[in-house]
This record gives structure tokens, sequence and C-alpha cells, in this order.
């Protein structure tokens, strides 16, 4: 399996607390199954703006070389989006936010209260110039856990959506975990993540939720987002349509409700 979304940089925001976290978090990681992780630390966040980029490489180069004899480790970002993203995504690659392991995807992490610019816009515009917008944990962010419709509608547009694990097992609450369910079923799930902060109560692995979807949504799709999806990104390659696109783009044109 691979882990698009952790916190294992030490030091850099409310991730991992020093070294000696970061490699248990690394060994966590690879004991549960994963070949695989990116390090995505808060970029632009209120709390943590992380703008010097070099140093956050030189941070991921001696993470990635004391871990490579449990896993690869990969640099990305996890982006707030706030009033100036667009100008700053206007300004892509040279900006100093990260995509995912140098691809065309940006792990974007809308904001909680719903403030920022119109995520449709954003998807839009990042689509138009060549990247690829993926909305980090929609299960937890309210305004948009809730509304299935709008989720569909944004997919539609070219956004993907990575849900949490811990939210698929029901270890974030009830709230996450259903909206997360409800994600599944609609078939707009792209990728399952960790969004590891530490090695104790937020820890990485992925398989228990695995297993999860498996059992209620059957192989194929588990394999998709644990294992295909991520893989691609990795490569910088475009996913396999799962058919939630077409049907979203369908509702819209048609004018019709968007429920899954
Ligand atoms: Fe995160």
């Amino acid at each position: 399996m691979i882990d698009l979304h952790s916190h294992i940089l030490p030091t850099v925001d409310d991730g991992a607390r020093d070294l000696d976290e970061t490699l248990a978090m690394c060994s966590m990681a690879a004991e549960d199954g994963c070949t695989a992780m990116v390090a995505t630390p808060h970029l632009r966040h209120e709390n943590w703006w992380n703008g010097d980029r070099r140093r956050l490489e030189k941070l991921w180069e001696q993470v990635r070389d004391r871990a490579k004899d449990r896993l690869e480790i990969f640099l990305g970002g996890e982006i707030a989006v706030n009033s100036q993203s667009c100008q700053e995504m206007e300004l892509l690659p040279d900006c100093g936010l990260l995509p995912l392991a140098g691809s065309r995807y940006l792990l974007l992490e809308l904001d909680v209260r719903g403030l920022g610019p119109d995520p449709e816009d954003l998807i839009h515009e990042l689509s138009v110039a060549g990247w690829v917008p993926v909305l980090a944990h929609p299960e937890r962010i309210p305004w948009l856990a809730g509304d299935l419709s709008y989720l569909l509608h944004l997919v539609a547009q070219g956004a993907l959506l990575q849900i949490t694990a811990m939210s698929l097992t029901g270890d974030l609450g009830r709230f996450a975990l259903e909206a997360s369910q409800r994600m599944l079923d609609a078939k707009i799930v792209h990728f399952v993540a960790s969004d590891a902060h530490d090695s104790t109560f937020r820890r990485p692995g992925l398989s228990k939720a695995y297993q999860r979807v498996v059992i209620d949504q059957g192989e194929e799709l588990a394999r998709a987002i644990f294992f295909t999806n991520p893989s691609n990104v990795l490569a910088n390659q475009p996913l396999h349509p799962t058919g939630a696109e077409g049907r979203a783009s369908d509702a819209v044109t048609a004018g019709r409700p968007l429920h899954g």
C-alpha cells in the first residue's frame, strides 16, 4: 500500500516531534504493509507556514536516507487553501508549494469554516493549468462532508478525494465514519491515506481500513484506492476512470439532484 498523506517530517508542524518519532512512524507503516509514504507537512496553514522549501527538502533527504531499509519516502505538502491561494497557484511550480512527490497532483486542505476562494473556481483554474487537485479528508470538513451533491459536483469538475483511514475504521467518530461511507458508496473516493501525526493516537497504518473497504465495497475498489491510484500519483500518471466522474457530470448537465 502507498500512503499519500502523513506528517512524518519532524518539527515542522503538529506531526512528528523529533527524528526518533519519525523513524518509529516509518517502522509502523512498513510493518503494516506500506511500501511508500509521502511526507506532507502543512503548508500555508495559519499555524505552520513552512515557506522555506529548502529546509523541508533537507529534512526529507535525512528521513528518506534513514528510512530507506523500511520504505520509500517522498516529499509533498498539505496546502491550506486561503484567500491568497488563487494568486499563488498561478505561480506554480516556482512559488514554494510542493506537489505530491514532484507530480502534477496537489494535496489541498479546504478551510473548515468554508473561508477562502470558491473551491469550484480553484479546481477549475488548477485543472486548466494542468494540475490535479486532491481534496484532503473531505469527510472531516463539516460543510463539505454533509453535502454529497456538492462533492459529486467538485469531482465532476476534476477534483479527486482522499479520505482518512481512521475515519473509515470509526476511530475519528461517527460523523467522519458515516460521511466517508457515503462517499465510498457514491464511488467518489480516489485515495485512502493515514494523515498520521504521531506514533501513539494518530498513527500510520492502512491495513485495517483496507480490510474494511474489501468487506464493504469489494477487492477491486480497495486495490484501486490503496494501491493503483496512489501508485499512479507517484508515477505522475493519470488515474483510471472510476465511472463516478461521468455520472456526476451527467447529473450536473441534466440539472437534476446529484445524490449518489
Ligand atoms: Fe494532514
